[in-house]
């Protein structure tokens, strides 16, 4: 079975298989920002399962900006015991565990970010929910020098703590893709303008890591296809970058595509030459295949273990993540292996409102719901409604604020 063999990565490194968890946002640690012994049980979990990589919900690289408030933060070695046995879920294995690190720019919501910055002064606007985001502020050179220099730090730092490689997250609307984007990007200096210019973040920033990791530490990115944008990233230029990221050594390039503004990465934006296809972006992924010999991983959609093997087989690929399928059968590479699974039936919970269920965040919410669960030593519940995933929010809000919204306070103290 192709899923089940080994990957030899240009660092030097191997994979065990050729199935990855994709990263999801775990939204766990609303108070300190260091992992919990919940959130480090989910990962015991998924890899008791089996799965040759598991990369972790996305890692913040500075205090002062956040993308959601249950996020954990690196940038300094504050939880180094509680990252260490975050790390230690594959110690003694083959598995990698490798965490997502991640600037939200203008993604970040205004309630819990005092200040918000990215490339140019361009607000996130999501259809009904743009009072959610703040306008952010352009970043000066200087700024965008020191978090270049922190991406490789809090690398450094994961490092140091046992985990076994790295991702940038360099998709769906975040800082680094952002930064790629002509339609937020509109720096007249050497970040903005021509594609050279715009692609210069995400290389430096890649640069950085590997000077502060070492060239035999895994070292993988996740970009978009496109942003499915009019005036934004397209194929073309996502296309180009990753040659110039493939040029320089990058072990892992995973690719998905959309951003808040169009979610395609859940398959909320589908072209119609793939709607009867799961995997998303697998044309792209096939031209791109043409492109570059580093590792490619795709995600976004598969849930048929034909499917997968197919795309294996045929050479399109050589890793296929997986996210949503994970909440609800944390054991499913183990199981696949051994013949038992080949489909991954997973429910996509919908309210009936239709900005609200195409906007990702009920969807979203219902997994996150399932990787609590899952923490806590639960096991799935495929019945949850997506009026329940609701309440759930609703009722959480409800107690941070009672509790004083502490990452809120946290917030103002930090700022840029
Ligand atoms: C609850 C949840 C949280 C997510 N958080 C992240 C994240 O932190 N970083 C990221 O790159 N993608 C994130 N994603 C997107 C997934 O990694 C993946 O690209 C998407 O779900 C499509 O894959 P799937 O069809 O196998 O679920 C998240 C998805 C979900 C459902």
């Amino acid at each position: 079975m192709n899923l089940a063999k080994e990957l030899l990565l240009p660092c030097g490194a191997r994979l065990a298989n050729r199935l990855a968890k994709s990263a999801m946002s775990e939204n766990m640690s609303p108070s300190h920002h260091g992992p919990t012994s919940t959130l480090i049980h989910a990962y015991e979990r998924w890899a008791q399962g089996g799965v040759g990589l598991s990369i972790t919900g996305n890692v913040m690289i500075d205090r002062r900006a956040m993308g959601e408030p249950g996020n954990v933060i690196v940038d300094d070695k504050r939880d180094h015991e509680m990252l260490q046995q975050w790390a230690s879920v594959v110690k003694h294995s083959p598995l990698h565990i490798w965490p997502q690190l991640n600037h939200p720019g203008r993604q970040a919501l205004a309630a819990i970010n005092k200040e918000v910055v990215a490339p140019s002064a361009v607000a996130t606007k999501v259809k009904g929910m743009s009072a959610l985001f703040k306008k952010p502020r352009a970043l000066t050179e200087p700024e965008i020098f020191d978090l270049i220099d922190r991406f490789g730090r809090t690398a450094r730092i994961l490092k140091q703590a046992g985990f076994t490689g790295v991702q940038i997250h360099g998709a769906h609307g975040y800082l680094v893709s952002q930064f790629l984007s002509p339609l937020v990007n509109h720096r007249k200096d050497q970040w903005g303008g021509s594609l050279e210019n715009r692609a210069r973040f995400v290389l430096e920033v890649y640069r950085n890591i590997r000077a502060q990791v070492g060239a035999d530490y895994p070292v993988g990115i996740k970009i978009n296809s496109a942003d499915f944008q009019r005036g934004g990233f397209t194929e073309e230029e996502s296309m180009e970058v990753v040659k110039l990221l493939g040029a320089e050594g990058m072990d892992l390039i995973e690719i998905s595509g959309g951003t808040y503004e169009r979610p395609a990465m859940i398959g909320a934006v589908k072209k119609k030459s793939t709607q009867e296809r799961e995997a998303y972006f697998l044309d792209y992924v096939k031209k791109v295949r043409r492109q570059v010999s580093n590792p490619l991983m795709l995600t976004g959609g598969f849930r048929t273990v034909a499917t997968m093997e197919r795309a294996l087989a045929d050479g399109e690929l050589d890793v296929v993540g997986l996210a949503r399928p994970f909440t609800l059968h944390p054991d499913l590479a183990n199981r696949i292996f051994e013949g038992s699974l080949q489909r991954l039936d997973i429910p996509t919970p919908k309210t009936g409102i239709k900005a609200l269920d195409t906007s990702g965040f009920v969807d979203t919410m219902w997994h996150e719901i399932h990787i609590r669960r899952l923490g806590e030593g639960k096991i799935p519940d495929p019945k949850l409604s997506a009026y329940s995933v609701i309440g759930h929010n609703l009722s959480a809000t409800m107690k941070k604020l009672l509790n004083g919204f502490p990452f809120m306070k946290g917030a103002k103290k930090r700022g840029y």
